[in-house]
Formats: C-alpha cells, sequence, structure tokens
C-alpha cells in the first residue's frame, strides 16, 4: 500500500520498522479531537478561499461519517496508515476520493498531533475537576457527620493530640482544594493553540489562525510556531498535577489501611470495596486503597517519562514525541479511576466511633493539656512538662489513663490541682479548647466545613461546559 507521504520513496517500508513506527493502537483515543480540529481547519480553509467552500462542505461531511464510523466500530483502523491522523485522512479520501486529499493544506501532522494531544489533556482537566469537586463533597459530607467524633491525631505514627475524624477528613479535602486550584492553572498557561504552526515554520497560505482558535474555542493562537509544534509542557504539567493528586489519595488510603487493621480497627471499608483471601477463609483486605497508593507509582514513572523523553530534545518536533502519549493517557486514566472508587469508598465505610474514642484516651493525648493546666495555675512550663511526664509514666504502669487518677494521688505530683482538672482533661474539652484557626475545635471544624461547601458550589463541572 502507497503511504501518503510515500512519494519520494522507491521501496516499502519493512515490516518490523512499520510496525515499531506505528502509534495506531494507542493514538485511536484521539480520534474526537482530531475530527474537530480538521473541522475547524476545513471550516478555516473553505472561508479563506484556500479552498472552495464546497470542497470544505464535502470534507467535513467525509470527517463526521468517519467520526460516525469510529463511534459505531464500524472504522478499520490500520497500522499501515501508521497513526490516528493519516489513518483518518486515508478514510476521508476512501469515503469522498480526490476533494479530501485537500484537507491537508497548510497544516502537518506535527500541528496536528500537538493541537489533539491538548484537546485531549483540556478534557480530562474538566473531567478530573469534576471528580475532585465530587470528593471534596464527600469529605466534607463525612466530615459533617463526625464532627463529634473523637480520635488521636498522631506524629511519627504515636498518639499526640485529641482531634476529631471531621479534622482529620477535612485536611485530605484542603489538598483536593489545591489539586482543582492546580488544574485551574493548567487551563490558564495552556490556553494557547498549537494549529497553524505548520511543520515548524507556518505556512505561506493565508490561514486565519484566530478563526480556528475561535472554533477549538482556545485563547489565542500561539506565537511561534517552533514552539507551537515542540512545547509539551501541559503534559509535564498534567502529569505532575497528575503524580500530587495521587499522592494525596495515596496518603490518605494509607490512613484507610491502617485505620482498619484489627490493631486499630477505626473504620470498616465496605464489603463492596474489599476483597477476601483465597486461602484465610477470615480475611477481609482493603484492595482499594492499597491499589491507589501502588498505582501512585506508577503515575510518577509517567512523569518521569516525559521529563526523561523531552530532555535534550532539539527544536522542533522528533519522532521521540510520539512517547508522550502512553504516559498521559496511563496517568490521567489512573487519577481518574482511582478517584472514581474512593469517593463511594469514604461514603460508605463505617466509622468506630467508641474505637477512636477509647484510642484518644488511652493514649494520653491528654497530656498537653495536663502540662498547660498547671502552667495556667502558676508552674513553669519546663516543670509542668516534667510533672506530667511522671505521671504518665506512673498511669503506663498502672495500666490506666490520665483521667482515671484520683484527686489525692494528682495532688502527691502538684499541690496545684484541683478537682477542675478532670473537666479540663476531658477529651470533648481537650478537642473544643483548641480553637485556633483551622483547629480541631467544632467550632473551627464548623466553619471550614460551610467554607467549603460555599466554595465547591462556585466550581465549575463537565456538565457545565
Ligand atoms: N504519530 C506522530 C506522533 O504521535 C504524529 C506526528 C508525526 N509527524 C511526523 N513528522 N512524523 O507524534
Amino acid at each position: 500500500m502507497k503511504k501518503l507521504w510515500g512519494g519520494r520513496f522507491e521501496k516499502n517500508t519493512d515490516a518490523l520498522m512499520e510496525d515499531f513506527n506505528s502509534s495506531i493502537s494507542f493514538d485511536k483515543k484521539l480520534y474526537k479531537y482530531d475530527i474537530e480540529g480538521s473541522i475547524a481547519h476545513a471550516i478555516m480553509l473553505g472561508e479563506t478561499g484556500i479552498i472552495k467552500e464546497e470542497e470544505s462542505h464535502q470534507i467535513i461531511e467525509g470527517l463526521k461519517s468517519i467520526r460516525k464510523d469510529i463511534e459505531l466500530d464500524r472504522f478499520d483502523f490500520d497500522k499501515k496508515h501508521e497513526d490516528i491522523h493519516m489513518n483518518i485522512e486515508a478514510g476521508v479520501i476512501d469515503k469522498i476520493g480526490e476533494v479530501a486529499k485537500k484537507l491537508h493544506t497548510a497544516r502537518s501532522r506535527n500541528d496536528q498531533v500537538a493541537l489533539d494531544l491538548k484537546m485531549y489533556s483540556r478534557d480530562s482537566v474538566k473531567m478530573i475537576q469534576t471528580l475532585l469537586k465530587e470528593w471534596i463533597e464527600a469529605l466534607v459530607d463525612v466530615s459533617e457527620k463526625n464532627i463529634d467524633t473523637i480520635m488521636p491525631g498522631y506524629t511519627h505514627l504515636q498518639r499526640a493530640q485529641p482531634i476529631t475524624f471531621a479534622h482529620n477528613l477535612m485536611a485530605h479535602a484542603e489538598m483536593a482544594v489545591r489539586d482543582y486550584k492546580r488544574l485551574e492553572s493548567w487551563l490558564n498557561i495552556h490556553n494557547t493553540m498549537p494549529l497553524g504552526s505548520g511543520a515548524l515554520a507556518g505556512t505561506t497560505f493565508p490561514i486565519d489562525r484566530y478563526r480556528t482558535c475561535e472554533l477549538l474555542g482556545f485563547e489565542s493562537p500561539c506565537l511561534n510556531s517552533l514552539d507551537g509544534v515542540s512545547d509539551r509542557d501541559y503534559v509535564v504539567d498534567l502529569l505532575s498535577a497528575c503524580s500530587v493528586g495521587m499522592m494525596h489519595l495515596s496518603r490518605i488510603c494509607e490512613e484507610l489501611v491502617i485505620w482498619s487493621t484489627q490493631e486499630f480497627s477505626f473504620i470498616e471499608i465496605d464489603d463492596a470495596y474489599s476483597t477476601g483471601s483465597s486461602m484465610m477463609p477470615q480475611k477481609k483486605n482493603p484492595d482499594a486503597a492499597e491499589l491507589i497508593r501502588g498505582k501512585t507509582g506508577r503515575v510518577y514513572g509517567d512523569l518521569m517519562a516525559i521529563l526523561t523523553t523531552l530532555k535534550g530534545l532539539p527544536l522542533a518536533y522528533n519522532k521521540d514525541m510520539q512517547e508522550d502519549k502512553e504516559c498521559l493517557f496511563d496517568g490521567v486514566e489512573t487519577w481518574i479511576k482511582s478517584l472514581s472508587i474512593i469517593i463511594p469508598m469514604i461514603k460508605t465505610m463505617k466509622i468506630k466511633f467508641k474505637n477512636t474514642f477509647e484510642a484518644t484516651k488511652g493514649g494520653f493525648t491528654n497530656a498537653t493539656d495536663l502540662a498547660d493546666y498547671l502552667v495556667k495555675k502558676g508552674v513553669a512550663f519546663r516543670n509542668a512538662h516534667k510533672i506530667t511526664g511522671e505521671i504518665v509514666l506512673d498511669c503506663i504502669y498502672k495500666g490506666i489513663s490520665l483521667n482515671d487518677i484520683s484527686l489525692e494521688e494528682y495532688k502527691i505530683y502538684s499541690e496545684k490541682i484541683d478537682d477542675d482538672i478532670y473537666k479540663y482533661i476531658s477529651l470533648e474539652e481537650c478537642v473544643n479548647k483548641r480553637n485556633s484557626i483551622g483547629g480541631p475545635s467544632k467550632e473551627q471544624v464548623s466553619n471550614h466545613i460551610d467554607i467549603l461547601k460555599k466554595y465547591v458550589n462556585t466550581l465549575s463541572t463537565i456538565s457545565d461546559i
């Protein structure tokens, strides 16, 4: 079969080379964007008189009919046509004949692929933002129901100070807000359109780049044709956002895995998101959370792959850049799938508030409060810290918590301790006294929940587009 670019060739491509060179097995995902970009290009060619209006209409009809064929799964992708761009062009030629050969006037596959991949990225960003919005809503919702669920806050994975389950989940909501904003800034930075850059040096035809830009919904045409075909920053930035987003999911998943151990037993993940063991009948494993944690590594790999591919590439297009797609598709799809599973998983998990409370009590998480109490009664902080440490040690030996010590015993350690101590170090008090902005008190967390509820209502989603 003669290639679309076969004019200067005397021999056929080697079969192995054809296979090695072809990207159709993965870039067929771009068909929608390729056709949309080609339609905009054909409209512009017709309007500027570069081709006849009638020819433009025929080509557009041909493109639409190929789109239908692909959607109905009756289009034959052929690796002999190398990639999505030439498969579609060859398809239109087959369908409407000679006139279709005018479609590629004033265009190169180099600006075409840069456009297609950018359009794919833009849609993916909007899709992920929609899921992030749902993710924030889920976290806010579960937080609202657990505003009084006391649990230990940890440092070094050692029980540290009392917080609430809501306070913990709202920390993850803040991360998701930053993920959303990171994608918002992606949309701002990468709102330029590469089509019209040609192979590298624009074109001698009187194209109207503002018109194609308008048709494709970009802010402006890119201002340097070399940059237009060389730029893959948008892939790097999107994979970087995917990596940070996955890192955030991985961190909450690590907590979910720990919390669902029998040793912690703070939560139970719903059966729908757990699996059993083929050998051990008693097992219920948090596989979804583990998989998200595991897949984070892959997404980092995707980011490293594109960064490494681009390093040292001279301007403009080099075939190395065909390697930009699989990593991008993988990173984007992994984040989308991970968000899609973690949202219902969080919404359906059971929170064992009695256990989180007992763990908070047993872990001396109110020891700082006891020290603060002494300070407020006039003891210097260093001495208060020492006295409290000795009380804790005594409790450890006796197997009791700070709330179980009698007043007489307290008095042995410090005469300053009175019976108001019990209220002061009650876990509810300890949480609600931490009322500094961002702290775990009911007042602060409710305020945070209100702010995020209002914020998510301002966010646009894919259905608004
Ligand atoms: N399949 C190619 C890619 O994905 C399209 C651009 C090819 N351009 C070229 N001059 N070989 O990068």
